[in-house]
C-alpha cells in the first residue's frame, strides 16, 4: 500500500514556514505565511485574549463536550459581528452560524455542505486567489474555475473582465469572493464595483461564498464588513467564512465560523441540522479554549474596546511598513514605482517579484516570499526593513 506513494510537494504557504524554520542565518526573515509580527518580529499576545484568558482561568471550567455547532455565545457573538445585531438576517432568524476551525476550516464545511446540496455546481475563485481556495474545493469533489481578477499591467482589479465572467456563469455556480484584504494580491473592490458584483450575481442566481479572514486590516471592522451585510441584504443564499486567527492573533487555536444565510427562521433551521452532519462526520465538535476566549472579548465591553483598540494598532503599523517600503525603494530600486503597494490592503503585497527573483531572494537573503511574489507586509518591521529592501534591490 504504502510502497508506491510518491512525495507531495510542500505547500505552497506553510512549505514556506518550514524552509524558513530550517534556515540557520539569523537574520532570516519570513515573508511567505500570513501571519502578524510586531516591530519586535514577535506574534503577539492581545491584551485582550490574556484578560479573557485569565477570566476563565478564575472560572476553571470542566472541559466537556461542546455542542456540534459549537459554543452558543461564540456563534450569536459571532454572527452579530458579521451581520450585526440589528440586521434583518439575525432578527428574523434567517443567518446560522457555526463555529469552525479557522477560516480554513469553516471553508471546508461550506464546500463538503455545498457538495452533499449541490453537486454539480461549479466553484469559481479569482485568479490569482488564496494558494488553498482551489485545492481545498476541490478536494470537497468539485471542479474549480478562475475569475479575472488582477491585472499585473495596472496593478489593480480587472473589473470587466470579472463582471463579464460572473455574468456568464451558469445559475448556481459557487462564487467564492473575498470580503476584503484580497488574499494574495492585497487589490479590493471599491464600493460602486460591488454593487455591480452584488446586482450580477443576485440576477444570475449565483451562490456567493464570501471569505473574510482579515476583517479589521482593511479600513476597520466596520468598513471591512460592509460587503458581507450588503450581500445579506439583497437575499438569496449566502455563505460567508470568517477567521479569527489575524484579528485576535489567535493562529494556533484554530477560530473561525461559518455562517449560512437562508430565506426564512425554518429553512435556516434545516440547513443548520445538514450542517451539523457536516461536522459530526469530520471532527465532530470544536474545540473549547479558543472560542471561548473571542466570545468572552467580543461580549464583553471593555474587553471588545480593547481589541478594537490593539486590532487598529495592527493595521496603522501595516499602513506604516508599506509607507517606509515604497520610501525606501524609492533609493534601493530607482525608476521602479511601487507606489501600488500603499494602496493594497491587508496583511498582503503582490509586489511583482518574479519566481526567480524571490528565489534568489530565499537562497542569497533567507528571505522568505511566496513563489508568486506575495509578500506579508505585516512581517515587515523597523529592524528587518532595510535588510530587506536591500535585498529586493539588489534582486531587481
Ligand atoms: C496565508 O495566506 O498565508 C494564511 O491564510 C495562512 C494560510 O493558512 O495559508
Amino acid at each position: 500500500l504504502l510502497t508506491a506513494i510518491e512525495m507531495a510537494p510542500r505547500d505552497p504557504i506553510l512549505g514556506i514556514t518550514e524552509a524558513f524554520n530550517a534556515d540557520k542565518n539569523p537574520n532570516k526573515v519570513n515573508l511567505g505565511v500570513g501571519v502578524y509580527y510586531d516591530d519586535n518580529g514577535k506574534v503577539p499576545l492581545l491584551e485582550c485574549v490574556r484578560k479573557a484568558e485569565s477570566q476563565l482561568m478564575e472560572k476553571a471550567t470542566p472541559r466537556t463536550y461542546l455542542p456540534i455547532e459549537g459554543l452558543a455565545a461564540y456563534d450569536k457573538a459571532v454572527q452579530e459581528l458579521v451581520f450585526g445585531a440589528d440586521s434583518a438576517v439575525v432578527q428574523e432568524k434567517r443567518a446560522i452560524t457555526v463555529q469552525a476551525l479557522g477560516g480554513t476550516g469553516a471553508l471546508k464545511l461550506g464546500a463538503d455542505f455545498l457538495k452533499r446540496f449541490s453537486p454539480n455546481a461549479q466553484v469559481w475563485i479569482s485568479d490569482p486567489s488564496w494558494e488553498n481556495h482551489r485545492a481545498l474545493f476541490e478536494s470537497a469533489g468539485f471542479t474549480v474555475n478562475n475569475y479575472p481578477y488582477y491585472d499585473a499591467s495596472t496593478r489593480d482589479v480587472n473589473f470587466d473582465g470579472m463582471l463579464k465572467a460572473l455574468g456568464e456563469m451558469p445559475a448556481g455556480s459557487v462564487v467564492v469572493l473575498h470580503a476584503c484584504c484580497h488574499n494574495p494580491t492585497g487589490a479590493d473592490l471599491t464600493e460602486a464595483q460591488w454593487t455591480d458584483v452584488i446586482k450580477v450575481v443576485t440576477e444570475r442566481g449565483l451562490v456567493p461564498f464570501l471569505d473574510m479572514a482579515y476583517q479589521g486590516f482593511g479600513d476597520g471592522i466596520a468598513e471591512d464588513g460592509k460587503v458581507v451585510r450588503r450581500f445579506a441584504d439583497a437575499g438569496g443564499a449566502l455563505f460567508v467564512s470568517n477567521s479569527f486567527s489575524k484579528s485576535f492573533s489567535l493562529y494556533g487555536e484554530r477560530v473561525g465560523a461559518l455562517s449560512i444565510v437562508a430565506a426564512s427562521a425554518e429553512e435556516a433551521s434545516r440547513v443548520l441540522s445538514q450542517l451539523k452532519r457536516v461536522v459530526r462526520t469530520n471532527y465532530s465538535n470544536p474545540p473549547i479554549h479558543g472560542g471561548q476566549v473571542v466570545a468572552t472579548v467580543l461580549s464583553t465591553p471593555e474587553l471588545r474596546n480593547m481589541w478594537e483598540e490593539e486590532l487598529a494598532g495592527m493595521r496603522v503599523r501595516i499602513r506604516e511598513m508599506r509607507q517606509a517600503l515604497v520610501q525606501k525603494l524609492k533609493d534601493k530600486a530607482p525608476g521602479q514605482d511601487f507606489d501600488f503597494v500603499i494602496k493594497q490592503r491587508g496583511m498582503f503585497s503582490y509586489s511583482g517579484l518574479t519566481k526567480a527573483q524571490v528565489e534568489r531572494l530565499r537562497s542569497e537573503f533567507s528571505i522568505y516570499a511566496v513563489d508568486t511574489g506575495r509578500i506579508c507586509v505585516a512581517a515587515l518591521n523597523s529592524r528587518n526593513i532595510d535588510a530587506v529592501v536591500e535585498a529586493i534591490g539588489k534582486v531587481l
